[in-house]
Formats: C-alpha cells, structure tokens, sequence
C-alpha cells in the first residue's frame, strides 16, 4: 500500500456510531461507477445522495479543483470573493432570483432561511412569528431545522423543540387556507417540491401555484428547500419550475458543488435584503475552492446538456422500472421526476440496500419501503439499462420471499 491507497473496509471504533453503514470501503470513481477497496465494481444509483451531479472524478471538475487547491483554497469573508459572485450571478441567472448567500451545507442553508422568515416577521412587526412546514418533510439534523423536519425519529430525543412551526400534510391547500385563517402569526411557507427522505412524495403543480398564490395574497415567504431536487435534477434548473412559478427563498446544496460541500439560500426581492451586515455567516461558507466547484458544476451542466440528459434518462428508467415491475404482487408504483425517483413496495424493504450493494449496485431506501434512485446526471440511457436489469429481479425476489405486513 502506498501513502494514497485508502486503506481496506473495516470496523470504525473512533467514528461515533450514527450511520448504519455497509460493510466496505469506496476508493476511487469514474463517471456513474465506483469500486471498492477489494477491487469490486458498482454502478452508483445513489450519487452519494444526490450530490456528485457530475459523476465520479469528472475531468473538468478535478482541473479545476486542482488549479484552485494551488492557488487559494480558503480566504475570508473579510475580503472581497470574486468566485462568490461568479456562482452567485449564475445561480440568480437560472433562477430568475437575485442574490445569494453561500453556506456548506443543506441544513445550513434551511437554517439561514428560518432565520430570514423570522426577521422578515419580526421586521413586519410580528413578534412570534410562525412557519408552515409538512408532514415527513425532511430540512437537516440541527435543532432548528430537526423540528421543521415531520418525521418524530429524527427529532426523538432532541426535544424540547423549536417552537413557531404550523405543519399541514403535503398537496392540501384546503389545510393551508384554514391555518391562513386561523392564525395571523404565519409569515413564510417551507417545502420541498419533490420530499426526498420522506419517500419521494412530489407536490402536484396545482399545489404549487396554489401555495404561491396564497403566499401573494397573504405577504408571506415561500420558501421551496430545493436541497435534494434542485440543480438539474427533474430535468429542469430547479424542480419548481415545472409549475412555472418562482420562490421567495430557495436553499440549495448537495449537488451544487459536485462532492465538494457548498450551501446557498438564493432569494428574490422580497427575501434578499431581509438580512443586514452581522445578521449571519459561515467561516467556511462561500470560500474560494467550494465557488469554483459550485462554478465548474453548473458549467459543466450547460456543456454536457445534463438538464436535458436527466429528463431523457430518468423517463427512460422510470418507463423500463414499471415495465417490469407493474403487475407484481407488494409493487406500490414509481415516482419522480428526471433521475429522483423512488420505487414504493408495500413493505419495508431496507434490506435491499445490502442485497443491490452485493449484486453490484449503489441505491438507498427511506422512508422503510421506498427504494430511492438518485445517481449522478451524467448516467447514460446504457446505465440506466444496467440499474433495471440488476434492481428489477432482485425487487421481484424480495417480493416474493418477503411476507406482506398486514
Ligand atoms: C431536502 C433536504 N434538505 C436538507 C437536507 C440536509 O442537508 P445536509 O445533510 O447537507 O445538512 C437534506 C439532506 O438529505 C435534504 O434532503
């Protein structure tokens, strides 16, 4: 072993036991494929949760990365950060937004945008305000943005709460109107467009437009937390898009950088100037290596067409999942759009994260029966292919060896 081989999987006894991890270790990628430290090849569905947008060691990407990490790596925000301003022009281009504020990471970013939906209220003259927020809605594991999250595990144990959320189940605006009514503290709306940890559950355009309507109407913020469905992923920028509307507020990470950690909350004029000098910040967020990434990520995006690629692929691995799986018993259906999709059986199914890793494929499931396919956007119609062919059958066995739960 030389001084840039990993070393072989094995046990993590100085890591604090959070993650459930399977039993081997990634050296190295190329494109939608990684192996191990044994040698064994994947095909990666997962895309390190739908973050590494263009693919495994993308040459552009690493070029420019390596340029950079010579050049500067880290500054300040005392200083002035051309590359902020690069990404920030770009993410407002394609967002039609207006300005930016660069964090590391998804809870960061939803963290920033609570802080700016209160000081928006306050600002109003609202002193307690509230935020709506949704049934299995997952926002990130700080405290604030935990009890935004609608999922009791991930806040177990946490408690007490941060206080000021209203929560309402996704796609009733009926349930909206009525908090609307009922309570005159609301003062932003916080959703994703396609929930991603809570099962793959996409909001309906007429819902979208509705919530927007209503957010005019009432002088509120919608807040759209585009963290897992943003950047290309539906086949469009942001998946909001799709309904021809614009948010107020969009926190964006994962795949921003491509695998290097970068944050935003990109905000339209209502949202952008709510905060002032000292009203918040990051050490880390925004410095000059994560920019390029951000930089290099959406270029790469434009060259390679990947918004278009992940339309085409993702319809044609949605299309040949359901050609095989519709008609078999415990098959729920599939979901999505572009390359986020979740395959719904009606039964836990967690163990084929295990079985797909050893029959040569990298997935997740959540929310216990969901099977979540989010690989990076440069999959090919091929590879897409390849994940049928290896999820299918193994979907179809589980299926039939596994009891229906009542
Ligand atoms: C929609 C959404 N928001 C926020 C987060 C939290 O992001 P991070 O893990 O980078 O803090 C996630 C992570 O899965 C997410 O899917």
């Amino acid at each position: 072993m030389n001084a840039t081989t990993p070393p072989a999987a094995q046990p993590m006894p100085h890591v604090m036991p959070t993650y459930g991890r399977l039993p081997f270790a990634l050296s190295h990628g190329r494109g939608c494929w990684v192996w191990d430290t044994d040698g064994k090849k994947y095909l990666d569905g997962l895309g390190g949760i739908a973050v590494n947008t263009v693919g495994h060691a993308h040459p552009k990407l690493v070029a420019a990365l390596q340029d950079q990490v010579g050049k500067l790596i880290h500054s300040s925000n005392y200083y002035q950060v051309p590359l902020q301003e690069q990404l920030a022009a770009k993410l407002t281009e394609v967002s039609g937004l207006t300005n930016a504020f660069f964090c590391s990471t998804g809870l960061e970013a939803n963290e920033g945008a609570l802080k700016i939906a209160r000081k928006f209220g306050h600002d109003k003259g609202i002193e307690r305000p509230e935020i709506i927020v949704y049934e299995k809605a997952f926002h990130g594991r700080s405290i604030a943005t935990l009890s935004a999250t609608g999922n009791t595990k991930v806040q177990a144990g946490f408690g007490p709460l941060v206080e000021g959320f209203v929560r309402v189940p996704l796609n009733d605006l009926a349930a909206v109107r009525r908090v609307a009514a009922e309570n005159p503290n609301v003062v932003a709306v916080f959703l994703e467009v396609i929930q991603g940890e809570g099962g793959i559950n996409v909001s309906t355009i007429e819902y979208l437009q509705g919530i927007r309507k209503l957010c005019d109407e009432r002088g509120w913020l919608l807040m759209l937390d585009e963290v897992q469905c943003g950047l290309g992923r539906t086949g469009k920028w942001f998946a909001h898009q799709w309904a021809g509307i614009k948010p107020d507020v969009m926190p964006l990470a994962k795949g921003l950088g491509s695998g290097v950690p970068v944050g935003a909350i990109v905000c339209g004029p209502k949202a952008a100037n709510v905060f002032g000098p000292g009203n918040h910040g990051s050490t880390f967020g925004g410095n000059p290596l994560a920019m390029r990434a951000g930089v290099e990520t959406l270029r790469i995006m434009e060259e390679e067409k990947l918004l278009e690629n992940a339309a085409t692929v993702g319809a044609a691995l949605k299309a040949g999942i359901e050609k095989e799986l519709s008609g078999v018993p415990g098959f729920v259906e599939v979901r999505g759009q572009g390359l986020m999709l979740g395959i719904e059986l009606d039964r836990p199914c967690g163990v084929l994260l295990n079985r797909a890793a050893e029959a040569g494929l990298l997935l997740s499931v959540t929310a216990d029966r969901v099977i979540r396919l989010v690989p990076s956007l440069i999959l090919t119609a091929d590879e897409a292919a390849q994940i049928v062919a290896i999820l299918c059958p193994l979907v179809k066995r589980f299926l039939s060896e596994t009891p229906a739960q009542p």
